[in-house]
């Protein structure tokens, strides 16, 4: 058994942090996105890792080769984003006829995929994919069940009258006859190689499609709202890990990494995580707060959000579910006349 992590895609939904930045480098509680599906493929006992670069690919390489990982990592190269189902395709040579999990890098699934995992090689599925009850499955692809339940009849992507509440979440098990299947695509109407055509055609032709139910949360973090979330909902799995000498008062399930200064005046209150070198002053950290490595806050309130490393916020008044890139300066008006001065790249958002 192979895994298949992507990494690759332009991320344009979270422009302008991925015009730097690979998106599934971002951090939800101070770690990349991308860590916790290399976490949950290892978890399952897959030691043999492919990852999909593109566009960024030299970030990821180096993100990825920072950590000791217990697995054989091949970086693969897919040249211009031209679909799921396309980097599958490119990936051959180094699948060849093993069985392999998809996982797109910027999902993030709760209970990880060792269930999903015995379910797909139990069956002896040719593919097997997860499926989540949502509220909303008019924004996803949509899965039509068998008449027992079983293996899925049809795929639809964003349906207007959906035939089931269950989406279609970013992992998808499967035999080497998948490469079979993907020779047959065309581009659709975006220009892409669809891994839900694909699996339909598999469908159609007979193979056997299996599917297994997400119980616990399931994440797929392609807006700055879902990174939010995402950022909530790992936040409160976190357990109290002071690693350093303070006398502010921190109140809750609250992680600070060493190196970090945090003066007397600062009120921390969790679930929140302070990275590592940072400077708090004067400051209030409020629940739902990521703040990475190297960052200063100072005289300002910041809660329910996500600050990249290397960030300097020392404006004053309170910040709230706000997504801030890496090396940003936040600072306080001091001179007349007073204003809002701003320097603000290509598609940012800001609610003054
Ligand atoms: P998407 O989120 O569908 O695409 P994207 O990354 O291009 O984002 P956006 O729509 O905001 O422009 O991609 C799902 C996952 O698959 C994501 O982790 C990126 C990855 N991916 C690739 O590695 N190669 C590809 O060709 C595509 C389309 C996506």
């Amino acid at each position: 058994m192979k895994a298949l992590i992507l990494s690759g895609g332009h991320g344009t939904r979270l422009r302008p942090l991925t015009y730097s930045q690979q998106k599934q480098l971002i951090p939800v509680a101070n770690k990349p996105v991308l860590f916790y599906a290399i976490e949950d493929v290892i978890e399952a006992g897959i030691h043999d890792i492919g990852i999909i670069v593109g566009p960024n690919k030299e970030q990821v390489i180096e993100a990825v080769k920072s950590v000791d990982w217990e697995a054989n990592i091949e970086f693969i190269y897919q040249g211009e984003p031209l679909g799921i189902a396309h980097a599958i395709k490119v990936a051959q040579y180094w699948i060849r006829d093993s069985d392999f999990v998809v996982y797109l890098g910027d999902n993030i699934l709760r209970e990880g995929i060792v269930k999903h995992l015995e379910h797909f090689k139990k069956g002896n599925f040719d593919a097997s994919i997860l499926l989540c009850e949502v509220p909303n499955p008019q924004r996803f692809g949509v899965a039509e069940l068998s008449e027992d339940g079983k293996t899925i009849k049809r795929l639809i992507e964003k349906p207007k009258v959906p035939p089931s509440n269950l989406a279609l979440v970013g992992i998808y098990f499967f035999k080497p006859i998948v490469f079979e299947a993907i020779s047959h695509l065309k581009p659709s109407w975006r220009g892409e190689l669809e891994i839900t055509e694909a699996i339909q055609w598999l469908i159609d032709h007979g193979y056997r499609v299996g599917w297994t139910k997400v119980e616990n949360w399931w994440k797929d973090t392609g807006k700055p709202e879902d990174i939010l979330d995402a950022n909530r909902l790992i936040l409160d799995d976190i357990k109290k890990d002071i690693k350093v000498k303070t006398k502010a008062k921190i109140i809750g399930r609250v992680i600070v990494e060493e190196g970090t200064e945090i003066d007397e005046n600062t009120v921390i209150k969790g679930p929140a995580i302070i990275g590592k070198n940072c400077k708090l002053r004067n400051a209030y950290i409020g629940p739902y707060t990521s703040i990475g490595d190297n960052c200063v806050i100072e005289n300002t309130e910041i809660e329910d959000s996500v600050i990249l490393e290397g960030t300097e916020i020392k404006c004053g008044g309170r910040i709230v579910e706000s997504l801030i890139g890496r090396n940003v300066k936040i600072l306080e008006q001091s001179n007349h006349p007073i204003g809002r001065r701003l320097v603000v790249g290509d598609n940012s958002q800001i609610v003054l």
